[in-house]
């Protein structure tokens, strides 16, 4: 019995909404000027309002009302985004009985035209998206993002991080299981801390700090200094010449096992350890003692030309 109510007051809804824009029709001049974005070409097909696309997509547009899309953009600008600012004018399709063909489909068109669509209104924030890794290889803003269905309550993402990432960087997923590890499974940071996945102007998605360094420094400012004496590496060759940024088997996530190998990598060239008249601490073959025992202040140091205390 109600159902045939609720099937009656749809077909009396649809039965006025046609005579509207039959009227829309009669009179394009007056009524559609009111409804058309100024700009927009003359065309058959107008807006139709989002009350119109709730009454065949009920549940959709019931869950639309707590979308940031909504609920954000209402308190920002004071302008709601409407389903049809996304989905173009509806009406071809409301009076075709919803022909899929006769609105922009996001889940039919490719990412190209997708991003386009919504970088329409997000080109502002996110204006590297095009020559990003990302926008390049073909992955679409609704690769991570779902408008209608986000598993999560954060920036409509459709499962949250670290996951999202793992599904395609598989690779990297291992990293992170090393025995030190920066703590991105365990939800201490996230993997967009450090990378924005939808461009920035360094290699590998990398972030800067606040004051344009290495992103590392955005956390661990006491590694950068300004030191009086400075250990040139970590400027000119960064952060990831000692350590690796997701995790290490090594301890301090550093590249190398033991801290000695690592410096040697880069000093036994310059520093003739067995040359007479260096301290026998310095002689590799003598004995054998971690660098960093004496040479503490690695970063750099402000009292001491060679890093002691
Ligand atoms: C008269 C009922 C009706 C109205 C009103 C209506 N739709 Fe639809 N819509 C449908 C039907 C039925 C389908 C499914 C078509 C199919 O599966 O082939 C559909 C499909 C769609 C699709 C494609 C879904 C897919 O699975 O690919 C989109 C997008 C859509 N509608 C958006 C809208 C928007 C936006 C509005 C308001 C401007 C709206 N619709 C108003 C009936 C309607
Ligand atoms: C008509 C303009 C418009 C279009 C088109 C649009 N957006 Fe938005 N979007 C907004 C506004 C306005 C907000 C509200 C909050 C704000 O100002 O960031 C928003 C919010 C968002 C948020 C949430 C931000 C947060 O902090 O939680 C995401 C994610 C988002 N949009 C992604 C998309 C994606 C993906 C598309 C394409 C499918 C898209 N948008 C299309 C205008 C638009
Ligand atoms: C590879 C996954 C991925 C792609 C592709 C992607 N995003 Fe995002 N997006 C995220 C993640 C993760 C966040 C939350 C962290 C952050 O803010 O970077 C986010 C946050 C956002 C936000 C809210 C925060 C902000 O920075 O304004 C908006 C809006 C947004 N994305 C829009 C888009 C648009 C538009 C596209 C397509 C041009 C897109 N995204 C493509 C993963 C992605
Ligand atoms: C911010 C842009 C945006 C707005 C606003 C928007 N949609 Fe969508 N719509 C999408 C995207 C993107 C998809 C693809 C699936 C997804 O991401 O959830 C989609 C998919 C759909 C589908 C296909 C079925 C499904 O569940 O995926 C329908 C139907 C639909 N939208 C109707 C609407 C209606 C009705 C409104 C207004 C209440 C609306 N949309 C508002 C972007 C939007
Ligand atoms: C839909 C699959 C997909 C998802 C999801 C995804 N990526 Fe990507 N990502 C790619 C592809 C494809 C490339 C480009 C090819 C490559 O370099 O591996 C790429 C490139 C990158 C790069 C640059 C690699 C380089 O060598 O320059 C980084 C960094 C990256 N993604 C981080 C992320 C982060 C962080 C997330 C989660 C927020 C994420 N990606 C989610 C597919 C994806
Ligand atoms: C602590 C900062 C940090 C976090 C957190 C982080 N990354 Fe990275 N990532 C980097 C740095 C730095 C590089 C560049 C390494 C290089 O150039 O040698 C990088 C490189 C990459 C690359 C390029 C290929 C490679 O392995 O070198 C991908 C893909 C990537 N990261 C994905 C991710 C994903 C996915 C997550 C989260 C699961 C994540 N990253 C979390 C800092 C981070
Ligand atoms: C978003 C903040 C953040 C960023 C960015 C970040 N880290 Fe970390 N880092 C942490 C946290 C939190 C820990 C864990 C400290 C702990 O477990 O006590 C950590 C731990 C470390 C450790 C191990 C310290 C120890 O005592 O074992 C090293 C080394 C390190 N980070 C280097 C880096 C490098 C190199 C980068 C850049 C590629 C970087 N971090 C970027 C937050 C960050
Ligand atoms: C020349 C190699 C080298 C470079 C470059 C380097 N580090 Fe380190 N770092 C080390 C070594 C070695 C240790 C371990 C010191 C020890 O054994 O006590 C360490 C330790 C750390 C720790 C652990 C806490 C601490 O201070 O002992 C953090 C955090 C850290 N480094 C961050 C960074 C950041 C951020 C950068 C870039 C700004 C950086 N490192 C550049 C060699 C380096
Ligand atoms: C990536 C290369 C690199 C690595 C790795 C490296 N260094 Fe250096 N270090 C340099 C450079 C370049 C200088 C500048 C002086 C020079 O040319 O020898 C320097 C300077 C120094 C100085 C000061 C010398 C002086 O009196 O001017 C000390 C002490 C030092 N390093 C110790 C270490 C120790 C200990 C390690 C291992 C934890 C290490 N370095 C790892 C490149 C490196
Ligand atoms: C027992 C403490 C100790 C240990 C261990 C040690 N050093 Fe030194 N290092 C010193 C002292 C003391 C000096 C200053 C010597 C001088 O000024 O004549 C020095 C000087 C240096 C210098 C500057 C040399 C120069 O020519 O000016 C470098 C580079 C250096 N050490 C690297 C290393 C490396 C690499 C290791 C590990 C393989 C290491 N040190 C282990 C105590 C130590």
């Amino acid at each position: 019995m109600r159902r045939w109510l609720t099937l009656a007051l749809l077909g009396f809804a649809l039965a006025a909404l046609f005579l509207k824009s039959d009227a829309v029709k009669a009179a394009p001049q007056t009524q559609a000027a009111l409804v058309k974005p100024v700009d927009a070409a003359p065309t058959p097909n107008s807006l139709v309002g989002s009350e119109t696309c709730a009454l065949c997509h009920a549940d959709l547009s019931k869950k639309f009302d707590s979308n940031p899309h909504s609920a954000l953009a209402l308190m920002h600008g004071g302008k709601g985004v409407t389903c049809e600012s996304c989905h173009g004018p509806g009406q071809a399709h409301v009076e075709s009985g919803g022909d899929k063909t006769k609105i922009f489909d996001f889940l039919t068109a490719t990412p190209k035209v997708v991003d386009a669509k919504c970088l329409s209104c997000h080109l502002g924030t996110h204006a590297n998206f095009d020559r990003s890794a990302h926008g390049l290889a073909g992955v679409g803003c609704t690769n991570c993002h779902s408008n209608h269905n986000a598993k999560t309550d954060l920036h409509l993402l459709k499962i949250a991080e670290p996951k999202l990432c793992y599904t395609c960087h598989t690779d990297v997923k291992a990293s992170f299981s090393q025995p030190f590890h920066h703590k991105v499974n365990e939800g201490v940071l996230a993997c967009s801390d450090c990378h924005n996945p939808h461009g920035t102007l360094q290699d590998k998605l990398l972030r800067t700090s606040a004051d344009q360094n290495a992103v590392c420094t955005k956390c661990h400012a006491e590694a950068l200094g300004p030191f009086v004496y400075e250990h040139p590496p970590l400027k000119t060759e960064g952060c990831t010449s000692c350590h690796f940024p997701h995790g290490s088997p090594n301890p301090r996530l550093l590249t190398r096992n033991n801290v000695n190998s690592l410096c040697l990598q880069c000093h036994t060239a310059s520093m003739n350890f067995s040359a007479p008249g260096t301290p026998s601490f310095h002689n590799q073959a003598n004995q054998y003692q971690s660098c960093t025992t004496c040479h503490t202040q690695i970063h750099g140091s402000n009292a001491n030309v060679d890093f002691f205390k």
